[in-house]
């Protein structure tokens, strides 16, 4: 923590415990050492949560979640690449690569019978920064590519062309809660992840593929491209008529991102530029409220309410650092999105004051109040570092690698030992992961109707 003012609270005790309470971490726009100090006092209390939160013992496997950890590896890899600090490095490496699971595809039969496509989703951008961030491969494994791959291809097997023309649902499996929803996250996630693949490897299979996930989505009312508003789902249930419109913040990353990668890899096609245009235009007016000077994110549906989950509290780091990378990508837009991150920081630098159990730093869930607000974890910690590393990637402004500036993350790199398998190539599903599936969904159907006597009529 900074504490600018201890001369003056040395010799005026009084004034100390005001000032201390006031201090902030002491970041200041266009000064790269204060952005870098300040993410790393950000970055200390999120790795003790980290530690403590991993109650199960597993690398990279957090309490009552799974995807959160791929994230927060996803923001810590952007951090690496933006500041050139290389001291999480070896956990990030080793807890994301041990994450890939027995098949390298971030679908371990661990958790593979209750999994979201969006949490799966989550492991192939936090890859796919990896390539682009230029983050050094395991020695023996799959480059990070490859993993990147092989969730885009077990995701598009999952794609579904049976109801509502397209769309990815949910949830992977029809016994969850949430299969017949097809969300925003999801796809536009997986557009985002096929945008990147489509600039990193430059294979057309990925590009069809953004373009495919990016038209149904404008039909099919996640995405209105004449109000440039994102919805956050359709229902399988209604042929997809009546979609919920809750505004997140993150949804709005994940297209305004894939269609910045797009706009770059086709070397400036106009309809990426108004595409990017039209959600940048939303994004700012949406997400960077009056209230709050109009320069500071803010998560509109939940925080002025305080009600914010554990996931919600993350979104505004992701688009932070989406916001960067469109900034980087199309340069028309950045005198647009740089004022927005760097008020956003201002407030985080003041925001993340933080003390409890004697942990320092904590950052709140409300940027704009300008002190801690009390709301504290590994979450809170992430989406403040995602608004610190957005304004470093600013400074930097170095374009995300291609396989040609990052010849070592090879497409198809197959590990030296094991099954000998290309893991980016899509594995069937088993009888195995069907069987499983199959009980599973007994034992719900059994708890749904509240007993299982049924189970062991003939
Ligand atoms: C799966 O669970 C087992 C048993 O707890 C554990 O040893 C293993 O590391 C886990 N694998 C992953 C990828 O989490
Ligand atoms: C392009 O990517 C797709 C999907 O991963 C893969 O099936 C195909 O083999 C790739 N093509 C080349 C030329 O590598
Ligand atoms: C988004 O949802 C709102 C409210 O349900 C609806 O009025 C709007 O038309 C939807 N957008 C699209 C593109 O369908
Ligand atoms: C693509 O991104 C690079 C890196 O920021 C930038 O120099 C270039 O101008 C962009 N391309 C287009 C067409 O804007
Ligand atoms: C996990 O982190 C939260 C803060 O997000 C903390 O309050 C909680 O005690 C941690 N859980 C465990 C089991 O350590």
């Amino acid at each position: 923590m900074h504490f600018l003012t201890r001369p003056l609270c040395a010799s005026l005790l009084l004034l100390c415990h005001a000032q201390t309470a006031l201090s902030d971490l002491g970041m200041v726009v266009n000064d790269d050492a204060s952005l870098k100090k300040g993410a790393q006092e950000i970055i200390a209390p999120m790795m003790i949560f980290y530690k403590q939160n991993q109650t199960e013992g597993i690398p990279g496997k957090l309490t009552d979640t799974w995807y959160v950890a791929g994230s927060m590896f996803m923001t810590l890899i952007q951090y690496w690449q933006a500041s050139g600090d290389d001291s999480n490095n070896d956990v990030v490496s080793h807890d994301l690569m041990f994450q890939a699971g027995e098949n390298y595809d971030f679908f371990s039969a661990n958790y593979s019978q209750w999994l979201g496509n969006d949490d799966q989703m989550f492991w192939g951008l936090a890859t796919i920064t990896a390539s682009e961030a230029g983050f050094p491969e395991r020695e023996g494994k799959p480059s990070w590519t490859s993993l990147a791959r092989a969730v885009f291809n077990e995701q598009v097997g999952r794609w579904d062309s049976q109801v509502c023309g397209g769309g990815m649902r949910w949830q992977v499996w029809p016994y969850q809660a949430g299969y017949q929803l097809k969300n925003a996250v999801s796809n536009g996630g997986l557009f985002a992840l096929a945008a990147r693949l489509a600039r990193f490897t430059k294979n057309n299979t990925y590009t069809e593929w953004a373009d495919k996930i990016w038209d149904w989505s404008a039909k099919s009312g996640l995405l209105d491209v004449t109000k440039w508003l994102v919805n956050d789902s359709v229902n399988n249930d209604d042929q997809c008529k009546t979609p919920d419109s809750l505004q997140w913040s993150y949804n709005y990353g994940t297209y305004l991102s894939g269609a910045a990668f797009m706009y770059n890899y086709t070397n400036g096609d106009e309809k990426w530029l108004k595409r990017v245009n039209g959600l940048l235009g939303t994004t700012l007016q949406t997400f960077f409220p009056q209230k709050y000077g109009s320069n500071v994110m803010s998560e509109v549906a939940c925080e002025p309410i305080m009600t914010c989950d554990r996931n919600q509290i993350c979104f505004k780091g992701y688009l932070a650092m989406w916001l960067a990378f469109t900034s980087i990508l199309v340069p028309s837009t950045k005198d647009q999105i740089m004022p927005k991150l760097q008020g956003s920081m201002e407030a985080i630098s003041k925001m993340c004051n933080g003390q409890s159990d004697g942990q320092n730093n904590l950052c709140g869930l409300t940027w704009g109040e300008n002190k801690f607000d009390g709301v504290k974890g590994l979450e809170a910690q992430m989406a403040a570092l995602g608004g610190v590393t957005a304004n470093m990637m600013l400074l930097t402004a170095e374009s995300p690698n291609t396989i040609d500036s990052n010849p070592g993350a090879k497409e198809h790199n197959v590990p030296s030992s094991g099954s000998g398998q290309d893991p980016s190539e899509p594995k069937p599903i088993t009888t195995a992961d069907r069987a499983g599936a199959w009980i599973l969904m007994v034992i719900m159907v059994a708890g749904i109707t509240g007993s299982v006597g049924w189970l062991v009529k003939p």
